[in-house]
């Protein structure tokens, strides 16, 4: 199977770590969120008799994937959706409840590499951005999007303090035609802002970011994914995330922050009320990032993080909001 993965150019990031956490063992069943080239997915089936189901929401990676399914025997089943929908995705295999749950969020080599799918300012292609290839693209936002609209997205999701600026800019240069070249756009952020200095990130590079984050709802996505994890994971069950940049790797923190019974102590001027029992514990792998070897062979190593925690019994938390688990009180 190692072929077909070699093959695709991406290299998975964090491998050793996430694999460590997610611990495979005889029987158990994953859920790789971000199939992606099947990195991770390959490296669970490596334990024997081990079960995944692969998601991605690019029809391509599904696609690329045949290969991979038909050599494992029935180990790996893919399924194209969203990973916000990994617990009914599951359900749907026949698997209510897993042994773990791994992401990798972002996009792929595959996806970042070829200029038909407009991830990059660096190649010309359609403005697209669209992982699942359907819906409203990059295009679509930056021609039709008010500038007050489009700041707010550059500002919020690409940390962009130049972000009135290129707003303003963008509704200008789509006056004379509208936008649909990705090296359009990036011309358009390039005249804004100062030019690049040696070692700096090109200046497209938050506006990017910011409309792909826009485009596939990115930051939703991983809220609703811990939460319908939270939801399919057995007691022990073990949760590995990898986030690239730290817009993700905040909901993520605050996420297991809170479910983990780490969220702050409350005001000193309150009484304290005890929270909720925790429905995940700490694991010795949590918030681990990439060691000088890996960030030396893989820049895209360089910003990942990884995030981990185990299942504990207790109730989700949504579950046990609505009255619905069976741990519905309070400690
Ligand atoms: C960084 S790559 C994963 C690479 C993979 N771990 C590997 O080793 O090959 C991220 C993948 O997740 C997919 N993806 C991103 N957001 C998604 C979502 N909300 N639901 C499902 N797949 C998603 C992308 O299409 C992409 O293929």
């Amino acid at each position: 199977m190692s072929g077909a993965i070699e093959a695709s150019g991406h290299v998975p990031v964090l491998l050793d770590e996430v694999i460590g956490v997610l611990a495979p063992r005889d029987g158990e069943v994953f859920i790789d969120g971000t199939f992606g080239a099947g990195g991770y997915s390959k490296a669970i089936l490596a334990a024997p008799d081990t079960h995944v189901i692969g998601i991605d929401r690019d029809p391509d990676a599904i696609a690329a994937a045949a290969p991979l399914v038909a050599a494992s025997g029935g180990r790996l089943e893919v399924v194209q959706g969203r990973f916000s929908n990994l617990d009914a995705i599951a359900a749907e295999c026949g698997h209510r409840f897993v042994d773990g749950v791994v992401l990798d969020i972002g996009v792929s080599s595959m996806q970042l590499d070829q200029p038909g799918r407009g991830f990059s300012f660096m190649a010309d292609g359609p403005l697209d951005m669209r992982m699942e290839q359907d819906g409203p693209s990059a295009a679509d936002l930056v021609n039709t999007l008010d500038a007050e609209e489009l700041a707010g997205i550059l500002y919020r999701y690409g940390e962009e303090r130049a972000s009135r600026r290129i707003a303003r800019a963008i509704v200008e240069a789509r006056a004379e035609k509208p936008l649909t070249r990705t090296l359009e756009l990036a011309g358009i952020v390039t005249r804004v802002l100062p030019p690049q200095r040696f070692g700096e990130k090109h200046p497209a590079t938050r506006t990017f970011q910011a409309l792909r984050i826009a485009v596939n709802d990115e930051l939703g996505e991983i809220e609703r994914a811990l939460a319908a994890a939270e939801r399919c994971l057995k007691p022990g069950g073990r949760l590995a995330i990898v986030t690239f940049h730290s817009l993700e790797d905040r909901i993520v923190k605050q996420f297991l922050a809170e479910r983990t019974g780490r969220s702050g102590a409350g005001s000193r001027h309150l009484p304290q009320v005890a929270g909720p029992a925790p429905s995940f514990r700490r694991v010795s792998g949590d918030n681990q990032t990439a060691g000088e070897a890996e960030r030396q062979a893989n820049p895209r190593a360089r910003s990942a993080r990884l995030r981990a925690a185990e299942r504990t019994q207790t109730a989700a938390f949504v579950e046990r909001r609505e009255g619905r688990g069976k741990a519905g009180k309070r400690r």
